[in-house]
């Protein structure tokens, strides 16, 4: 069944939508069938994968309002193994619109049950508010992967998503956990990275992501080409950051015995 991770932080502009982008196409790339579902209506995950604006398209929304399943809904991307979900900017209504609808927190995640055994994973871009959408993306999700900027405010709003996740785990969904923290845009080279990661380092543990994704260019100008860095420039820091951490997290999940090759070799080199 497929893990649903949703890329999640109230925080604009830290990185949710590349990191969702370039982690979908990067395990797509790993040969495993991924989906990555637009549930922000900025929609910069839709039109980052190439798709024009189109407000008849079959979108999040009508998965939302149970209007269209996911099959109606899904369209196939540039990448062989990466389907995609869109989203348009008239699903900024839905987070009115659900107020009123009968289990309106687990609208996604029932829209998604059907789906579930078709993808090794299922990659949620979310937008930058604790509002219904990010609500019911989180309530889909079996983990939350927090993108953050290693900057001196980094843990400024950290306390409000996580007492959201403890209310999310406590009314909705028991079994949320945190994939993980990841740092983007990072120049580590500067003093201040060096302090923020040591105090990430220490709030987050273990959760803190080994990869680290650095500033670089080409992670910014892919949208506007319509693709993910790995195929704009996959020999790009960017395009190769993002396939570490797609790696990262596949490896968390793969069953004991799939490392053991690997050990093998080490021995024998
Ligand atoms: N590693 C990076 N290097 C350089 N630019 C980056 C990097 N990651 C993201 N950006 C750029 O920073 C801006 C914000 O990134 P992005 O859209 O991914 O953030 P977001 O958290 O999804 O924003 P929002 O909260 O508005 O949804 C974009 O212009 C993006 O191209
Ligand atoms: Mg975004």
């Amino acid at each position: 069944m497929g893990r649903i991770i949703a890329v999640a932080n109230q925080k604009g502009g830290v990185g949710k939508t590349t990191t969702a982008i370039n982690l979908a196409a990067s395990f797509a790339a790993a040969e495993v069938n991924t989906l990555l579902v637009d549930c922000d209506p900025q929609s910069n995950a839709t039109s980052g994968l190439g798709l024009v604006r189109d407000p008849e398209r079959i979108s999040t929304y009508h998965l939302l309002m149970g209007a269209a399943s996911p099959e109606q809904a899904v369209q196939p991307t540039e990448i062989e193994q990466l389907w995609l979900v869109p989203a348009h900017k008239n699903m900024i209504g839905a987070n009115i619109e659900l107020v009123d609808t009968e289990r309106r927190e687990f609208r996604l995640r029932d829209a998604l049950s059907s789906c579930r055994e078709r993808y090794q994973f299922i990659v949620l871009d979310c937008p930058p508010a604790l509002d219904l959408l990010t609500l019911n993306a989180l309530v889909a999700a079996d983990a939350v992967l927090i993108p953050m900027q290693a900057e001196y405010f980094a843990l400024e709003g950290i306390s409000e998503l996580m007492d959201t996740l403890e209310r999310i785990r406590g009314s909705f969904n028991p079994e949320l956990t945190i994939e993980g923290v990841v740092l983007t845009m990072l120049d580590e080279r500067t003093n201040l990275a060096q302090q923020v990661m040591a105090e990430l380092k220490r709030f987050f543990g273990e959760k803190l992501c080994e990869t680290t994704i650095p500033r670089n260019i080409r992670l910014a100008e892919a949208p506007s080409h319509g693709r993910p860095a790995l195929l704009y420039d996959p020999r790009s820091k960017g395009a190769e950051s993002y396939i570490r951490l797609a790696k990262e997290i596949i490896a968390h999940h793969l069953p004991v015995e799939a490392a053991a090759p690997v050990q093998e070799m080490d021995k024998t080199a």
